[in-house]
């Protein structure tokens, strides 16, 4: 057994330990020898916005995170800028068209804002380019080195669902570790931004998961390409009844990577008696896409806190979530008393590993698409199965307040 359970450049640059990675995000070990498509972990979530200038002051205002790196017409990229923010272990990309021909442009009129390239770092870019073509997935950019004054990364891209695609970046060509701020053609930058007095450092540690979204009875085909093309292994399965409403439902299984630091539950609509939420998701976004993605955070109520404080708004639970029997003898001890999760809106899970403290907010942006979880894991490795079907009830009350349901 190899050791994988090493820390990556930026969980160790965030100072977080394996401990506190197992726990956040239910970190696992792995023969990495036997992977024919090895990843280490995510290296950046990249987004199109309609406005990267603004939603980098909103990451920052809003979420706490840090600016730590820029590329646009100044450092000779014309068409567009693009913004870097990290949080703990994980950055997020803003890129928003700058030339009226930028082809992001289309590409925002399409979707909206919302996740364009799931970007995970790998140990051998080429060989996971060949494990990819051989087992048939597209290459939508072939592997390349990109060279500046800081080193060399070494990249290609394969296709995933709808036109999200996952770039792949090795960060060590030749022996040699790229040290820049994030890529060749980025600088380092910092904000003017000061964060309010007594704020915490940050308010998520790292990325749990990432949820995508695919039209009716595709689902099984993904979770086909992740396993054939990537290597990814299953985890929990939800599967009808257990995640349906009156009105809305859905399938969802879930694949990650060897070390489980990469989790991607794909759900397709199910049949309803109205639209589900899959349904409105494909509708709005146009086609198949990422839905949320999930924040670790060891301390969920300071998080929420801060977050609401901040003006970000949550799925509301009602009261009667939290006063059901059932549920406080199914969820029995937590680390808190209930009464602190209920006043929050929080929801709570027990599987036979431990429990999961989990929320999600609206919508971020203008469409009915993209959104966060917050999720702070005590030994639990699920995505919440028991809170779904309150979950749902709470968005077919958004939904319906939009008129989509
Ligand atoms: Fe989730």
């Amino acid at each position: 057994m190899t050791d994988t359970l090493d820390l990556t450049p930026q969980e160790r640059e965030a100072d977080l330990d394996i401990e506190q990675l197992k726990q956040l995000v239910g970190l696992v070990e792995y023969d990495e020898t036997k992977d024919p498509f090895p990843v280490t972990g995510w290296d950046a979530i990249v987004f199109v916005v309609g406005n990267a200038t603004q939603a980098a002051h909103y990451y920052q205002s809003a979420w706490g995170m840090e600016l730590v790196a820029y590329s646009g017409p100044e450092n000779g990229q014309r068409d567009h800028k693009s913004f870097v923010l990290k949080s703990g272990s994980i950055r997020f990309v803003l890129n928003g068209a700058v030339s009226p021909d930028s082809p992001l442009i289309e590409h925002h009129a399409k979707h909206g804002d919302g996740v364009v390239d799931i970007s995970l770092e790998v140990p051998d870019v080429d060989k996971c380019v060949a494990q990819a073509k051989a087992a048939g997935a597209r290459v939508v950019r072939e592997p390349e080195n990109l060279t500046d004054e800081f080193g060399t990364v070494r990249m290609a891209s394969i296709g995933t669902y709808g036109e999200t695609v996952h770039t792949l970046v090795q960060r060590v060509v030749d022996g040699q570790t790229y040290a820049g701020p994030y890529l060749p053609g980025y600088v380092a930058k910092s904000s003017t931004y000061e964060k309010r007095e007594g704020a915490p450092k940050r308010l998520f540690q790292a990325l749990d998961h990432i949820v995508g979204n695919v039209e009716l009875g595709k689902m099984d085909e993904w979770v086909a390409f992740y396993n054939r093309v990537m290597g990814f292994v299953n985890m929990a399965e939800f599967i009808g009844d257990d995640i349906a409403t009156d009105y809305s439902a859905l399938m969802s299984k879930v694949v990650a990577n060897g070390n489980h630091r990469v989790k991607f539950p794909l759900n397709e609509p199910a049949i309803a008696k109205k639209k589900s939420q899959i349904d409105e998701y494909l509708e709005f976004y146009n086609g198949p896409g990422a839905q949320h993605l999930a924040l670790a955070t060891g301390d969920i109520l300071r998080t929420v806190d801060e977050l609401r404080a901040n003006g970000i708004e949550f799925l509301d639970t009602p009261d009667s979530y939290y006063e059901d029997p059932e549920l406080r003898a199914r969820i029995g001890e937590v680390r808190v008393p209930i009464e602190e999760l209920q006043s929050r809106k929080i929801l709570v899970d027990r599987d036979e590993d431990g429990y999961l403290l989990q929320i999600f907010t609206k919508p971020l942006g203008d469409r009915p698409t993209v959104f966060f979880e917050i999720i702070e894991r005590h030994g639990s490795l699920g995505f919440g199965k028991g809170n779904f079907k309150a979950l749902f009830e709470a968005i077919e009350r958004e939904q319906d307040a939009r008129g989509n349901l």
